[in-house]
């Protein structure tokens, strides 16, 4: 398993581009299952998650072509995706445990097919993560489920039919699903108390340019005016703000200054607002924005992560590293997932004084952290260490860096690019 090495203490200063974001990546890419014409996406990262969703949807029949990069001068690349002769209706489980957002293929494909067989994709570190309410929106659409040996069975032999779906909790991912189904279900569905994720509005605007009627986008209420038929478009992912909020940690923690290119500030809007308070200067450009932290010491911030438009919870994890050296205390409240402090006993490791009492964690800053041998356990808990990396003092070794891979596109060539001193080591 590789290893990435970083020796720490050196602030990070240059140009870096932001390319598309992964979980917008993955449910267009499920999009494709709606439509017999070809759906083209631009922007795309190069990460391990969106090759297996290709490879997903590769064994259901789908024709995926990788077209080079994107021609629109965007970072990412461009993958052609065809499911005219998508006839296997089944995501197996070695699949869709290695990556929780194939169930995003369960609803495109109980609508176009009538019927889908997708296995439960189970738990991951940062908490059982049922699909409980995906369901429950499935069956108030029409659609027959069951459980049968882990999988998940569904038949709507006669088609959906559009239905009012309330989500009791906002789910970002029953959302996606839901909106995918009702964009071939007979009629109108409206979808109350649906999550706003930006990547939920990207999705819902290539619905649009592939013929489905969609209001309310960016609201808590979506009301969706199902086809018979979609077209096939061309459509350009729109940047990832993990990405690019991660990066902009990375400035604010090494007291440097970067540019970040290919993104908007307006995505990050309310990371810009705690970076800004812990004491960062933030300036938009043309292509993105500029954040620096020269002088001045970072401030403790107290946050709480909260579904969109609220503190985005995988940012959490980064901006813990930033106050473990802040000049004061910051309180950090996870309120999305249930197990998602799993970076603390490695920040603890680094020299860093964090407390977890239930959901909160109270972090007092130090003057330093140290360069420690540390494990990655998941994606956002990785890059948080990595960043924890990039302003100890020493040598820190991050273990298990395929977490990493999975969200962060050539993470090591686009520090280096910036000053730092981080390689990959290759096992
Ligand atoms: C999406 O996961 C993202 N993944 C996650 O990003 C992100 O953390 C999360 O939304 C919240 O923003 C992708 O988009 C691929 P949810 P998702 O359904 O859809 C509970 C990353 O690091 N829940 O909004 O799975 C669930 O357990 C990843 O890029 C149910 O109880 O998140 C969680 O506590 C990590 N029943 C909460 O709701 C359900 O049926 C929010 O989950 C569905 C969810």
């Amino acid at each position: 398993m590789d290893r990435i090495r970083i020796r720490g203490g050196k602030p990070l200063f240059g140009t870096l581009a932001i390319t598309g974001a992964k979980n917008a990546a993955l449910p267009l890419m499920a999009a494709s299952l709606l439509t017999e014409e070809t759906l083209e996406l631009n922007n795309l990262p190069q990460l391990a998650d969106v090759s297996t969703m290709a490879h997903l949807l590769g064994e259901m029949g789908v024709r995926v072509t990788l077209n080079g990069n994107s021609p629109d001068g965007c970072g990412g690349r461009v993958l052609e995706l065809n499911a005219r002769s998508a006839t296997n209706t089944t995501a197996p489980y070695d699949l869709v445990r290695k990556m929780r957002a194939s169930v995003l293929v369960l609803g495109p494909m109980v609508a176009r097919h009538g019927r889908a067989r997708v296995s439960l994709p189970g738990g991951c570190a940062i908490g059982p993560r049922p699909v409980d309410l995906h369901l429950g929106a499935l069956k108030k659409l029409g659609a027959n489920i069951e459980i049968n040996e882990g999988y998940v069975e569904a038949e709507a032999p006669n088609g959906l039919t559009g239905a009012h779906i309330v989500f009791p909790s906002v789910t970002v991912g029953g959302t996606e699903n839901i909106l995918m189904a009702a964009a071939l279900a007979r009629g109108e569905t409206v979808i109350s108390n649906a999550a706003r994720e930006p990547e939920i509005g990207d999705l819902a605007k290539c619905l649009i340019a592939m013929g489905v009627e969609i209001e309310g986008i960016g609201t808590d209420t979506l009301r969706v005016q199902g086809r018979e038929r979609l077209n096939g478009v061309r459509h350009t992912v729109l940047p990832d703000r993990i990405e690019t909020g991660t990066y902009a940690v990375a400035a604010a923690i090494t007291g440097g200054s970067l540019e970040l290119t290919g993104t908007r500030l307006e995505l990050i809007d309310t990371v810009g607002a705690v970076l800004t308070a812990a004491g960062a200067e933030i300036e938009e450009t043309e292509t993105g924005f500029k954040v620096s932290r020269r002088n001045g010491p970072v401030c403790g911030v107290d946050v709480m992560t909260e579904p969109y438009p609220g503190f985005p919870t995988d940012m959490q994890a980064q901006i813990m590293a930033l106050m473990t050296v802040a000049d004061g205390a910051a309180m950090i409240t996870e309120t999305v997932f249930e197990n998602r402090f799993m970076h603390v006993p490695e920040l603890c490791r680094m020299g860093a004084k964090i407390n977890v009492h239930g959901t909160s964690a109270i972090v007092r800053g130090v003057p330093q952290l140290s360069g420690a041998p540390v494990m990655a356990t998941d994606l956002r808990a990785s890059v948080s260490l990595v960043l924890a990396g990039l302003a100890a003092n020493g040598v820190t070794e991050l273990n298990r860096v395929y977490h990493l891979d999975r969200g962060y596109e050539r993470i090591e060539e686009k520090l280096v690019g910036c000053g730092a001193d981080i390689e990959r080591i290759k096992e």
